[in-house]
């Protein structure tokens, strides 16, 4: 059995910098024809010079394939309409995370209060930029995604023309936010699909499965799963894949991220299959983020067989989710 994805797109990427960028983006660029590139390097970028120095350092890491860096800048709430004007030449949205709420996001914004948010929200607007948000808030952090559902529905009912993205949802909740707000969508990463948090601390801990948000309920993915797997039109496959070096997982201070990139199609297809979905899957890992962002992908064909696939134990010292372990569908090939 073969499945060929047209296209395929990562609308939430970490691919760091220096000699990270150098290991991870190729086994993005291998498999996928663009991604939205997270903006959380150290420090955040912030300006559309470090914006396009980044990303010809992510075109030089990837220049063996065709592969399209789609570009963020990490949100601040005095960027004027003449930065955002100029900035909409490069960019592809605008990434807002909450102060402190997860890797590298301490530049972030302080306080969720609409009216300090008022004057680039509408310049946003304006501009047609989505606006993608990590939507958590500083409380228990079982309840951080449910409590920032009422900060998600203030930005979407005053803010009607903004096109917003709640990147990597968690909760049943959110999921029934989609419904309620036309200028709602939603990012789905893979782990999310899978795990719960008894994957991550049920039995021994699991390191590389702990992630910012982390993963929840049974309920919780069931939502996630119905969504992804009707490829749902306003939700699309966002891998949230984020490495980190093996001695910031496996510590007593485990850095929070996920990587997936190299095995997410395969992962993707096994899923989609199992659940008889697998005529669904083109929709999530491209056409619905096509719809969403109007942006027009360069061509790529993957072909994904079901051939056992032994995911290997690290990527230069990154350790995949699956590693080691054997996932029932591999690429064929890329053209
Ligand atoms: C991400 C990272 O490491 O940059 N970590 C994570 O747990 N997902 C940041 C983020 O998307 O929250
Ligand atoms: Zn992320």
């Amino acid at each position: 059995m073969t499945i060929t994805l047209n296209s395929p797109l990562d609308m939430h990427l970490h691919l760091r910098d220096g000699e990270m960028l150098k290991t991870v983006a190729p086994l993005s660029s291998h498999s996928f024809a663009g991604a939205i590139i997270m903006p959380n390097l150290v420090p955040p970028i912030t300006s559309i010079e470090a914006l396009l120095e980044y990303k010809s350092r992510i075109l030089s890491s990837t220049c063996r394939d065709r592969f399209e860096p789609l570009m963020t800048l990490f949100f601040r709430d005095d960027y004027s309409y003449e930065f955002l004007k100029e900035a909409k030449k490069e960019i592809s949205a605008l990434k807002l995370y909450p102060s402190g709420i997860t890797t590298n996001s301490e530049g972030g914004v302080s306080s969720m209060d609409i009216e300090g948010l008022r004057d680039v929200f509408e310049a946003m607007s304006e501009l047609e930029i989505p606006l993608l948000v990590h939507g958590e808030t500083n409380g228990f952090v079982m309840d951080r995604e449910k409590e920032f559902v009422s900060v998600y529905e203030q930005f979407a009912k005053n803010f009607p023309r903004l096109k917003i993205v709640m990147e990597h949802i968690t909760t049943k909740e959110s999921a029934e936010l989609l419904g309620r707000y036309e200028n709602l969508y939603a990012t789905i990463t893979l782990h999310h699909l899978y795990i719960t948090l008894d994957d991550v601390a049920g039995g021994l801990l699991r390191p590389h499965l702990f992630c910012k948000p982390i993963a929840k309920r049974a309920e919780d993915r069931d939502a996630l799963l119905d969504l992804a797997l009707s490829a749902h039109p306003k939700v699309m496959f966002g891998s949230d894949s984020a490495p980190h070096p093996i001695d910031k997982k496996e510590s007593c201070g485990c850095a929070a991220g996920v990587f997936t990139a190299p095995i997410a199609l395969q992962a993707l297809a096994s899923l989609f299959e199992k659940n008889d979905n697998l005529q669904n899957l083109q929709a999530f890992v491209s056409e619905n983020a096509r719809e969403i962002y109007g942006c027009e992908p360069l061509s790529k064909e993957v072909t994904l067989e079901k051939t056992p696939f032994l995911v290997p134990d690290s990527y230069g010292g990154v350790v995949p989710m699956f590693a080691g372990e054997e996932l029932d569908w591999s690429i064929k090939s890329v053209s």
